[in-house]
């Protein structure tokens, strides 16, 4: 059972990060464990799975079709697989908490079973764009109804007979090629994703990880359907980049810091903040890089650096597009200024990411200008504050981590849903050397 997370953090200024430490697991690999782990012949064991609330959203949800699942224990899941055609209807709606990977990878899963299912969420989720999926699997045959506005609740109606298509993605998204490429394990023929850009292919790694064929080329992904099986493995889960990034910008805008994040996943498709912050001048180095269960993993060390303001590339968007909370700290802190464009996607995340952040940084006497795609920051000097998350986990812990360069206490609201993504991070944050305090006083 995890302790109850808090919904206020108070941060007192100043300090620095040092030491060795592990942050939970991979969020986006976590989910994938259970999915294709629920999905295969067999049983499979799964080390360092993320005991959050979102991978515990989508753990549930195979549970409540069927699937026995025993644990999480200390991260150490063990899934007894039911086959691609061994799923039962839940008993009510899948409720999925915060969590839109859980319900746009399961909507592309769902539309092939053979029963109607409800899914649902909560404020935030309910606001976030399904039409994304709900379109591309229309036109493979699925039965798929969001609200009017293109929100949750989504209906999906069972028993349809699904067909390979050849989609080319309007948007980079991970979630949209995962939620196709799962529905594509049931089509008949050929499923296809072209990306605009490159995106996590933790989905497509996996895969191949549980015997399944998934051919990848110049940005386009297939799988074959109907006939094919996912057979049992044996899942190592990395310690999540994402979690990684709020420490590794706090290591670097904290004077006096030395900080080394250990058995952290660096696929390609997510490094953008290790080069983006390498190109603003931090000091980051990878050791004693290896491979766990198909996933490149390494440590990696952050020493305090002189940051200076960039244009960040484009094409580093889509692979550091968790990040950009933790970078917009990383910009407050730089020399000149930092301009950020092509991020769209970051306004319709757990919150307007965009907004949010814009918002909190004048609110500790930035110069943060937000626009339509983006946002340009003018490094300065941190004053402290209160702060909104506006119950986005990302929000809350960059913030935190700001307060290492103000020069008064940050005050942030809203923090309960940090629990999504990372269980622990008070505790881990101050043994690390930030003067963080959890309180689960409501506002
Ligand atoms: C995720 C993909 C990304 C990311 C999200 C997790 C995934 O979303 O923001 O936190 O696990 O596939 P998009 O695919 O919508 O960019």
């Amino acid at each position: 059972m995890n302790a109850p997370h808090p919904n206020t953090f108070f941060v007192a200024p100043g300090g620095h990060l040092q030491g060795r430490l592990r942050v939970p697991g991979d969020k986006s690999i976590s989910h994938r464990s259970i999915m294709l782990s629920a999905l295969a012949e067999g049983t499979t064991e799964i080390t360092g799975f993320l005991q959050g609330e979102d991978s515990l959203a989508t753990l549930n949800a195979f549970r409540e079709m069927g699937v026995n699942i025993e644990g999480p224990h200390d991260g150490h899941v063990t899934v007894h697989g039911v086959g691609l055609h061994g799923l039962k209807a839940p008993a009510g709606p899948l409720y999925l908490g915060n969590s839109g990977t859980s319900m746009r990878l399961l909507a592309g899963l769902l539309a092939a079973q053979p029963f109607d299912v409800v899914m649902t969420g909560d404020d935030s989720l309910s606001r976030r764009p399904m039409k994304r999926v709900a379109d591309p699997l229309s036109l493979m045959g699925a039965c798929i109804e969001t609200s009017e506005k293109g929100t949750p609740p989504l209906h999906v109606r069972g028993g349809a007979h699904l067909k390979g298509i050849d989609y080319v993605m309007p948007v980079a998204s991970a979630q949209v090629k995962s939620c196709l490429l799962l529905a594509g394990l049931y089509a008949d023929g050929v499923t296809s994703v072209t990306e605009p850009a490159p995106t996590r292919d933790h989905t497509e790694r996996m895969l191949m990880g549980f015997g399944y064929p998934v051919e990848c080329k110049n940005g386009k992904i297939c799988v074959g359907g109907s006939g094919g099986k996912l057979i049992a493995t044996s899942i190592d889960v990395p310690a999540d980049i994402s979690s990684a990034a709020f420490f590794m910008v706090g290591a670097a805008i904290a004077e006096g810091s030395d900080l080394t994040l250990e058995h952290v996943g660096i696929n390609p498709t997510r490094v953008g903040v290790i080069n983006i912050l390498r190109l603003m001048g931090a000091s980051i180095e990878i050791s004693h890089l290896r491979q766990s269960g198909g996933e490149p993993v390494a440590d990696i060390r952050v020493r305090s650096s002189h940051l200076r303001g960039i244009t960040i590339p484009r094409d580093q968007v889509p692979l550091a597009i968790d990040e950009f909370p933790a970078l917009f700290i990383a910009a407050a802190c730089a020399e000149g200024e930092t301009v950020l464009s092509g991020a769209e996607e970051l306004r319709v995340k757990e919150s307007d990411r965009i907004q949010v952040m814009a918002d909190g940084l004048v609110a500790l006497g930035i110069d943060a200008r937000p626009t339509p795609d983006g946002m340009v920051i003018r490094g300065g000097g941190l004053s402290g504050g209160p702060i909104n998350s506006h119950g986005d986990h990302r929000i809350a812990m960059a913030f935190a981590m700001a307060a290492l360069r103000a020069t008064g206490p940050v005050m942030i609201d809203d923090c309960a849903n940090v629990g999504t993504s990372f269980p622990g991070f008070v505790e881990l944050a101050r043994a690390a050397g930030l003067g963080i305090v959890g309180d689960n006083r409501q506002p």
